[in-house]
C-alpha cells in the first residue's frame, strides 16, 4: 500500500495531474475570506475579531446535558436514524416560534425546508437557479460566505450600493433597467436586510416596502438571508421581507446558528411550492436530510420553553460588546477611519483611507497576534479594499479592547509611513471619542460604505486640506 504524501509537499506535477481533472467550474471557484482566515485564527494567541462565531460560552453546558440525556432516553432511535428531506416536524414547530418571535407570522410548516445550516439555502438557491453567466443582484459589500457559493455556480454577480438603510432601492432600480436593456433578468435578489453582515447596516422600512413592491413588479425572487433579526440591541423591530411580501417572491432564510447554537448545523428556507420543490430536490442531491440528532436536540430544548431566556443572554453579551468595540474604536482608530454603528448583529464595518489595503493591512496585524476580515472578501469585483468586517461577539471586551488597540495602531503607523513618503500632514495620534460627522449625504455613504472618496475631502488623512 502506498502512503500518502502529506499535502504540503505535492510536487508541481502531482497538482498538474489533478489540475487535468478539475471541472471548468473550479477555475471560478474562491475560498471565502474567512474560512481562509480560519487555520490562523483558532490560535489561541491571535485576538480574533475575524470570525462570525456566536459565543456558545452563553449556552450552559448543564442544560446540554439534561437536553442530551433527555433526547437520549427518550427518542433515541428516531435520533439516530434518517429522517425525510424536509425536516421533521418537531423542528418545524421551533421554526415557526422563531418566525413569530420576529413578527412573522402564519408561516406554512409545509413551506419550510429545514437545511444544514443557512448556508445550505445559499447553496440550494443557487443550484436550483444559476446557469454560467446567469445574473445574481447582491448588495456591496455582500456576505463573504455567499462569495464562494455565487462563484461556484458562475453566477455574474451585480451589486448594488448601499448606505447607512441599507440597500439603495434607487439604484437597484436603476440596475434592474439596465439589464433590462441588455435583455438580462437577474435570476434573484439576494439581500441581508437586517443587521447586515458585514456592513452593520439595516434596511429601513421605506426600503423595505420598496423593494417587495419592486420585487413583485417585475416578478423577481428575493432571498432575505436573516440569520440576525432577533439580536436587535436598540430601536424598533422592522417587518421582514417576507411577512411584507406574504412569502409570494420573498424566499427566506433563517438559522438557528447565532440565537441557539452553530453547532447544531440547522437553518431553514420558507419558500413557495414550485421553489420548495426544487430546493428539495437540490438537497436531496446533497445530503438526503440534515441531522435528525440535531433537529430533535433543537426540538428538545425548545419544548422546555427557555430558549427566550437564552436569547437575552445572547442579546446581553453581544450588546455590551458592540459597545466596548464603538467606544476603543472611537479612542484607538481615530480620525483616520469610519465605521458604522450596528444596532444589533455581531459585525460592524470599518473604512480607512484609499492608500490603506487592508489585505497587506492584515498580514500586518497578525504579526501583533489580532485578526480581521479584509473588506475585499465581501466584493466579488475588488473592491473593498479599504475596508474590514469587525466582530464583537466572540472574544472577551477585554481582547476586543486590546485587539482594537492593536488594529489601531497598525492604522496609524501606516498614515505616519504615507505622511512621510507624500510629504503631507497627518494628525499625529489618534483623537480619542472623537468620530468623524459625515460631510453630507454623499460622503456618508462614502463613510459607511467604501464609495469612492470626494475630490478634496478635508477629514481624510493625507488631503492636503
Ligand atoms: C448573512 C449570513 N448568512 C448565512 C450564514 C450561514 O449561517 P449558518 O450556516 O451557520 O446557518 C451566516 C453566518 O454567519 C451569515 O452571516
Amino acid at each position: 500500500m502506498t502512503t500518502r504524501p502529506p499535502t504540503g509537499s505535492r510536487s508541481a506535477r502531482d497538482l498538474e495531474r489533478y489540475a487535468a481533472l478539475f471541472s471548468t467550474r473550479t477555475k471560478v471557484m474562491k475560498s471565502s475570506a474567512m474560512r481562509d482566515l480560519m487555520a490562523v485564527i483558532a490560535r489561541d494567541d491571535i485576538i480574533s475579531l475575524a470570525g462570525g462565531a456566536p459565543d456558545m460560552t452563553v449556552f450552559p453546558a448543564e442544560v446540554m446535558a439534561k437536553v442530551m440525556s433527555q433526547l437520549a432516553a427518550e427518542q433515541s432511535a428516531r435520533a439516530l436514524q434518517y429522517g425525510p428531506t424536509e425536516g421533521l416536524e418537531d423542528v418545524k414547530e421551533a421554526i415557526i416560534e422563531v418566525m413569530a418571535a420576529e413578527g412573522t407570522i402564519g408561516v406554512d410548516p409545509q413551506d419550510i425546508l429545514v437545511t444544514t445550516g443557512g448556508q445550505q439555502v445559499i447553496d440550494l438557491f443557487c443550484r436550483t437557479l444559476i446557469d454560467p453567466g446567469d445574473v445574481i443582484i447582491a448588495e456591496a459589500p455582500t456576505y463573504p460566505g455567499a462569495v464562494p457559493c455565487f462563484g461556484a455556480y458562475e453566477a455574474d454577480v451585480v451589486q448594488v450600493e448601499m448606505d447607512s438603510d441599507g440597500m439603495r432601492i434607487d439604484e437597484l432600480e436603476a440596475v434592474l433597467d439596465q439589464l433590462a436593456r441588455e435583455n438580462r433578468r437577474p435570476k434573484f435578489i439576494y439581500t441581508v436586510p437586517t443587521f447586515h453582515n458585514p456592513a452593520g447596516v439595516t434596511m429601513s422600512l421605506p426600503r423595505r416596502k420598496r423593494l417587495v413592491e419592486v420585487a413583485a413588479e417585475r416578478e423577481l425572487l428575493v432571498l432575505e438571508d436573516n440569520p440576525y433579526g432577533l439580536l436587535r440591541y436598540e430601536g424598533d423591530p422592522l417587518p421582514t421581507l417576507y411577512s411584507l411580501d406574504g412569502g409570494q417572491f420573498v424566499v427566506y432564510l433563517g438559522t438557528f446558528s447565532k440565537i441557539f447554537a452553530a453547532g447544531v448545523r440547522l437553518g431553514w428556507a420558507v419558500a413557495p411550492g414550485p421553489v420548495y420543490h426544487k430546493l428539495n430536490i437540490g438537497k436531496q442531491a446533497a445530503d438526503l436530510c440534515s441531522s435528525p440528532l440535531s433537529q430533535l436536540f433543537v426540538s428538545t430544548y425548545f419544548r422546555t420553553g427557555e430558549w427566550p431566556q437564552l436569547l437575552s443572554a445572547f442579546k446581553e453579551r453581544y450588546h455590551r460588546r458592540r459597545d466596548v468595540m464603538l467606544d476603543a474604536l472611537a479612542e484607538f482608530f481615530g480620525p483616520e477611519a469610519v465605521w458604522t454603528h450596528p444596532q444589533g448583529g455581531l459585525f460592524l464595518w470599518a473604512t480607512l483611507p484609499d492608500f490603506i489595503d487592508t489585505t497587506d493591512l492584515l498580514a500586518r496585524a497578525l504579526e501583533e497576534n489580532v485578526a480581521f476580515v479584509p473588506g475585499r472578501g465581501a466584493y466579488l469585483d475588488g473592491r473593498g479594499g479599504s475596508s474590514m468586517r469587525l466582530n464583537f461577539s466572540y472574544v472577551s471586551d477585554e481582547d476586543i479592547r486590546e485587539g482594537v488597540r492593536r488594529i489601531g495602531a497598525i492604522v496609524h503607523e501606516q498614515v505616519a509611513l504615507y505622511g512621510t513618503l507624500t510629504g503631507t500632514v497627518v494628525p499625529s495620534s489618534p483623537v480619542a471619542d472623537e468620530r468623524p460627522a459625515p460631510g453630507g449625504p454623499d460622503q456618508a455613504l462614502a463613510d459607511v460604505l467604501h464609495l469612492p472618496r470626494r475630490a478634496g475631502d478635508g477629514r481624510r488623512a493625507g488631503s492636503s486640506e
